[in-house]
């Protein structure tokens, strides 16, 4: 209790919290110019991976962006900015935020701007020693997202193409044990099973290997089948849904999106996007190296973007299912078999996706 307490104290300050008070304000009113600043920003350390997931926009190479590594220059002056007003900082897009050398410096920099929450997610190639691994604990990074999408060499490479199941789950147990022979805390790690045809019967392989590694939390992640298709009326990936029906995404409505009013995404060349369902850039609200981020946050094209999504007649908020809640395993019981594996909302509610 106590140390919640401290967390506050340490972590909150009056300004992130009359922020936090405005922005709620600007949704509750359905403000087009909101009176708050970001409360979360996603940073892209870069474009580029050393994977090929064919659901991604840059693991299937449809994203036709120039590829790029956000500089420190660039991370700095938006980070400066914004730093008195956010609450977290979210270091990927589309891309492997690990590949660029500075992410461990853009997240201890935001550290020392006692920003609370730095969270980033890693397919988990690049930590191949015991120099990489603490350096990645050293950083102070708060939370570290674990894509690991199958159990055996041939489920996981169905998704991950290119990867190294054995180098992964190697790197799992590795950072845990650094973990606990250093006696921290951070960064939480979370396993992240994003739950698909190939791998449902995976499961319960996933919740036990969860807990022998002694990982923090296992989310079971419903997949997005609409990430980086370009053309979703002529590609059917509808073959990567599960059997199952829990994990299916539920059809939201997205009018009135309230990401738009509380957080931001910044690519690595500094440009602006609304959310990270623009897979393409195709909605670019300014540059950071030109301009300053809290203006652009209010300028002209966001303030006609966010009056768009009104209507929810933008093709990226049509086809948008970002606030799909997850499944988090509880990781006491013995089995996957003993969790109940409850779908957030009714089941007739579930629609099927929708294109
Ligand atoms: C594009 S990745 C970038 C970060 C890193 N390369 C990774 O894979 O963890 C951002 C997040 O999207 C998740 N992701 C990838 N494909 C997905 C899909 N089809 N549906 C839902 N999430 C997906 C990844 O697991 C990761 O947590
Ligand atoms: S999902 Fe992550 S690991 Fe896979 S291609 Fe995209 S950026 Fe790379």
């Amino acid at each position: 209790m106590l140390s919640r307490y401290n967390w506050v104290l340490k972590n909150f300050s009056v300004r992130r919290i009359f922020n936090l008070a405005l922005v709620q304000l600007s949704m509750k009113l359905k403000l087009s110019r909101t009176l708050g600043k970001p409360y979360s920003i996603m940073i892209e350390p870069t474009n580029s991976c050393n994977l090929n997931c064919p659901l991604c926009p840059t693991g299937n190479k449809s994203d036709t962006r120039k590829k790029g590594y956000m500089t420190f220059e660039t991370y700095k002056k938006v980070i400066d900015e914004l730093a008195p007003y956010l609450y977290e900082v979210v270091m990927w897009n589309y891309g492997e935020p690990f590949l660029n050398p500075l992410t461990y410096d853009f997240i201890s920099y935001a550290k020392q701007k006692r920003i609370p929450k730095v969270i980033a997610s890693t397919n988990a190639h690049l930590f191949k020693d015991d120099k990489a691994i603490k350096k990645l604990i050293n950083s102070g990074l708060d939370r570290l997202i674990i894509s690991l999408d199958g159990m055996t060499k041939g489920t996981y490479e169905k998704y991950r193409r290119g990867g190294n199941i054995k180098q992964v789950l190697e790197t799992i147990k590795k950072i845990m044990a650094t973990k606990k022979a250093l006696k921290v805390k951070n960064p939480f790690v979370e396993l992240q099973f994003i739950v698909m045809r190939q791998n449902e019967h995976e499961l319960p392989l996933i919740k036990n290997f969860a807990k022998e590694a002694g990982v923090d939390a296992l989310n079971l992640k419903k997949v997005n089948i609409y990430m980086g298709i370009k053309n979703p009326a002529k590609t059917d990936t509808t073959k990567y849904l599960p059997k199952n029906d829990n994990f299916i995404r539920e059809k939201i409505d997205t009018k009135n999106c309230p990401i738009i009013k509380l957080s931001t995404v910044v690519n690595w060349n500094g440009e602006v996007v609304p959310c990270c369902m623009d897979y393409y850039s195709s909605f670019p609200l300014g540059n950071t190296t030109g301009q300053s981020i809290k203006k652009i946050w209010n300028n002209k094209k966001y303030v006609n973007f966010r009056r768009a999504n009104k209507t929810a007649n933008i093709p990226i908020c049509k086809r948008c299912n970002t606030y799909v809640k997850d499944i988090n395993v509880k990781l006491s019981s013995e089995t996957l078999e003993n969790t109940t594996l409850k779908p957030e909302m009714p089941l007739e509610n579930h629609s099927k996706h929708v294109k």
